[in-house]
């Protein structure tokens, strides 16, 4: 995909609101990790959500070619997050983030579109030790869905270009709040094949872009003080008092962190329609895709690219073969360890 465009903000809030966005973190309290979504139907059963990035991370040790045992890597990547709106404020407060008219503005220029509408907040939180390995976020079509359509599939979609007439673009902010050390925001506006742009993390700073396109990820967050504790299912992060956060798993504290150590992000989706007829379109469903046009585009395409045989190809083949053409990752830094 070519340069995409973003729109970067610094600061985003007059300090008093920046600082309200960490008592709002804050009174929200307890954070969950970031759970696998259930879905309904069975192609390609078997492969974790996001397969694709997660054996790319695994294959290349993310972006410094780092390598470390499964479940080392499973526990950095395993951060915390929570919503803060869907559709409406689920949190009091977070209506200036939401309703934003310089992110609505940003979202218009990235998409070139006129109708923009955020739909969710949500909140990131990174300990020590953490990082976010690369990927493209699950976008969205008309007629396919996360909670039917495994959402390597959907990804997988997006970067075969095949289905554009079904897009939904969305627009993402990304702001953060605090000052920790390291889990640089990067990103590849040029593409996976040109450098990536490392942006280090302050209080009170944004940017908006399409990271269903843009490849990003998070660099890892320092944690010279503490290692990461070994991170179970049901680990939660919590506001403890006096800038105090702890992780606690079964009422056990695994560790103690201060404001200056967690890195805090927070999320901004929304839809951007060219025009009233096309938000339309989504609501009335006139024009929605369905699941076997979807596979047969893709098993045409690839056919026809000598990537599978003419005969008939097991779904699983089917499956690994599309993650693998069509979704392909930035190669790791040059100079990384990775061989
Ligand atoms: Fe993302």
């Amino acid at each position: 995909m070519g340069d995409a465009a973003y729109v970067r903000f610094d600061p985003l809030f007059p300090e008093r609101q920046a600082e309200a966005m960490l008592r709002l973190c804050e009174r929200f309290g307890r954070y969950g990790t970031y759970a696998e979504e259930a879905i309904e139907e069975d192609f390609g059963a078997g492969l974790p959500q996001r397969y694709d990035a997660a054996i790319n991370f695994v294959r290349t040790g993310g972006r410094f070619g780092r390598r470390e045992p499964l479940a080392r890597l499973a526990a950095r990547t395993n951060y915390f997050r929570e919503t803060y709106a869907y559709d409406r404020p689920v949190v009091a407060g977070i209506e200036p983030f939401l309703h934003h008219e310089g992110f609505a503005d940003a979202a218009r220029k990235v998409h070139g579109r006129a109708i923009v509408a955020p739909n969710i907040v949500y909140a990131n939180l990174l300990v020590p030790g953490q990082e976010l390995a690369v990927h493209t976020d699950v976008p969205e079509f008309r007629g396919v869905s996360r909670k039917r359509d495994p959402q390597w599939l959907i990804v997988a979609m997006h970067h075969s270009r095949l289905f554009e007439r079904w897009r939904m673009p969305i627009a993402t902010g990304v702001a953060w709040f605090g000052n920790p050390r390291g889990g640089e925001f990067v990103f590849y506006p040029e593409g996976p094949f040109r450098p990536p742009v490392a942006i280090p993390v302050r209080h009170n700073t944004a940017i908006v872009l399409d990271t269903d396109s843009v490849f990003h990820g998070v660099d890892r967050v320092r944690e010279d003080a503490a290692p990461l504790p070994d991170l179970r299912p049901g680990v939660e992060l919590a506001y403890a008092g006096d800038g105090a956060w702890q992780l606690e798993q079964n009422g056990e504290v695994l560790g103690r962190y201060g404001w200056g150590d967690l890195r805090f992000s927070v999320s901004w989706k929304a839809y951007c329609f060219a025009d009233e007829a096309e938000r339309r379109m989504v609501d009335e469903h006139t024009d929605d895709l369905c699941r076997e046009q979807v596979i047969e585009t893709l098993r045409t395409d690839l056919r026809r690219r000598d990537r599978i045989g003419a005969g008939p190809v097991p779904d699983a083949e089917l499956a690994l073969a599309i993650i693998e053409h069509y979704i392909v990752y930035p190669p790791p830094a040059s100079g990384a360890e990775a061989r």
